[in-house]
């Protein structure tokens, strides 16, 4: 019998807070190139995560995020200095939530609610405080206290620890379907947040529910 859940975790980055906000700012300071610059930019995010995981050459998400950055302004031959940079990278201090958060959150209360991301806990702090959701979260589990970045599964293991519950009693929410097979392989049971109709990865993993947005969620676990 699939025993009840005791805790939910959740990702940060294109889950709760949305990364391609960033396109206004890049608008702004490269036009005609703020959504190319805002996909780029979080695609080569992502690739250098799982890179350097797997040389065993971490560096913190807001190094990589930076690296990420500059290569992206250098493939679209966009021209940036310090100055510019640091404006975008300032932006992901403040990512707005996406609208249907905070009240699917409220819903979702009466369970312990965590966070479990691959930003750096002086990402993580500013841009939960920035939306005013401080108070939701009772852990906010950074991978930099491991050096290696998701899907690695020290990482939901990492979150297991603190919990004090075991695997298959928390409930993993991400967007990101390879955050989602990497939690269900680990045992989690999980939640994908299929916001814009995506195709699930071939990986041999699938969640316990889809859903299109968060406010689902909590007629999903009932
Ligand atoms: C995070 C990445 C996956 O928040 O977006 O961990």
């Amino acid at each position: 019998m699939t025993p009840p859940l005791r805790a939910l975790v959740f990702d940060a980055y294109g889950t709760l807070f949305d990364p391609f906000a960033v396109r206004t700012r890049a608008e702004e300071l490269f036009p005609g190139n703020g959504v190319a610059l805002s996909q780029l930019w979080r695609s080569k995010q992502l690739e250098y995560s799982w890179l350097r995981t797997m040389m065993g050459r971490y560096e913190n998400f807001w190094k990589i995020t930076e690296d990420a950055l500059v290569f992206s302004c250098r493939m679209l031959k966009l021209s940036s200095d310090k100055h510019q940079q640091d404006q975008l990278m300032q932006a992901y201090l403040t990512l707005p939530a996406f609208p249907e958060v905070k009240p699917a959150l409220e819903k979702l209360s009466y369970l312990p609610l965590s966070v479990l991301s691959n930003g750096t806990p002086e990402m993580l702090s500013p841009l939960v405080a920035s939306n005013g959701m401080t108070d939701f979260f009772k852990h906010i589990f950074s991978v930099d206290a491991l050096r290696m970045y998701k899907p690695r599964p020290e990482i939901y293991k990492h979150a297991v620890a603190s919990l004090g519950v075991s695997n298959d009693e928390i409930g993993f929410v991400s967007s990101n379907y390879w955050d989602i097979a990497g939690a269900t392989s680990f045992g989690f049971r999980t939640y994908w947040l299929n916001r814009g109709a995506g195709t699930g990865d071939e990986l041999g993993f699938t969640p316990s529910a889809i859903f299109a947005s968060l406010l689902e969620l909590p007629r999903v676990l009932t």
